[in-house]
């Protein structure tokens, strides 16, 4: 079960048993934030894997508690829903939420990447990679696939005069093989997956290369620090 789902059925279980109790108590509506905080936040001790999920439980009905109190035209939330369905949809599927490469490690991006190469943003978000290539490295022939919708749309306007190839689609059905470089910023979740990818598909001598997440047992052969306030670094992996 998705993280998402388990919050949800969480939630659900939570809401509907502090709405029994606060009905049979004849409890004030804080009360029913607080129950509901208490069941979930019990609940995500046991069913979710990391501490942080207990303060979102623990947070969430309050904020319900407090939209709620501010009696916002419903049209408002959908209209809220839909927007960070469009930008963060895939998370549900993928575990890859929209982050954009900062300068820093675009820089050091640029030095691995060799003269005239072709490279690929796999996720390539609102195209930051590739507008940053056209402008500074415009040797390099630079394509991004990315498979959410808003970020893409906004990628195709940012991108529109330039000699950038961009696709909307899943990336890991892009053909690997045509590329020098191919270039991921997304989270520790698809990296095992895109590793198999990578073997199978680049050609020897092409580069791999990952921001921040590392392929699980498979060690890079290049590490680049990338100098930034996260301590980030560039992983390279020659295939
Ligand atoms: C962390 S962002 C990186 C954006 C961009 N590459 C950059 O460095 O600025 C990751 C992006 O990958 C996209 N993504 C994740 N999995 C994908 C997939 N299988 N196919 C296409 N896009 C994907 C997400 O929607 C998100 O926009």
């Amino acid at each position: 079960m998705t993280q998402a789902a388990r919050f949800a059925l969480i939630q659900l279980g939570a809401i509907l048993g502090a709405s029994v109790c606060v009905f049979f108590l004849r409890l004030p509506a804080l009360y029913w934030a607080l129950i509901a905080g208490a069941f979930s936040t019990f609940a995500a001790m046991r069913w979710h894997d990391r501490k942080w999920w207990c303060l979102i439980h623990t947070a969430f009905p309050l904020f319900i508690l407090l939209a709620i109190s501010f009696s916002i035209d419903p049209r408002w939330y959908l209209a809220a829903f839909l927007l960070c369905w469009m930008v963060f949809g895939g998370v549900l599927r993928n575990r890859v939420p929209l982050y954009l490469s900062n300068s820093q490690a675009l820089e050091q991006l640029a030095e691995q990447v060799p003269q005239g190469a072709r490279l690929l943003d796999i996720g390539a978000g609102t195209g930051t990679v590739l507008a940053w290539f056209m402008r500074y490295r415009p040797d390099v022939q630079a394509d991004g696939i990315e498979f959410a919708w808003l970020p893409w749309l906004l990628g195709r306007i940012r991108l529109a005069n330039s000699a950038a190839g961009w696709q909307h689609g899943d990336a890991f059905a892009a053909d690997l093989a045509e590329y020098d470089v191919v270039y991921a910023y997304l989270s520790p979740e698809p990296m095992g997956l895109l590793w198999e990818k990578a073997q199978k598909e680049m050609r020897p001598g092409s580069l791999l290369i990952s921001n921040s997440f590392d392929i699980p047992n498979v060690p890079p052969q290049r590490v680049c620090n990338i100098g930034d306030w996260k301590g980030s670094r560039l992983l390279v992996w020659k295939i």
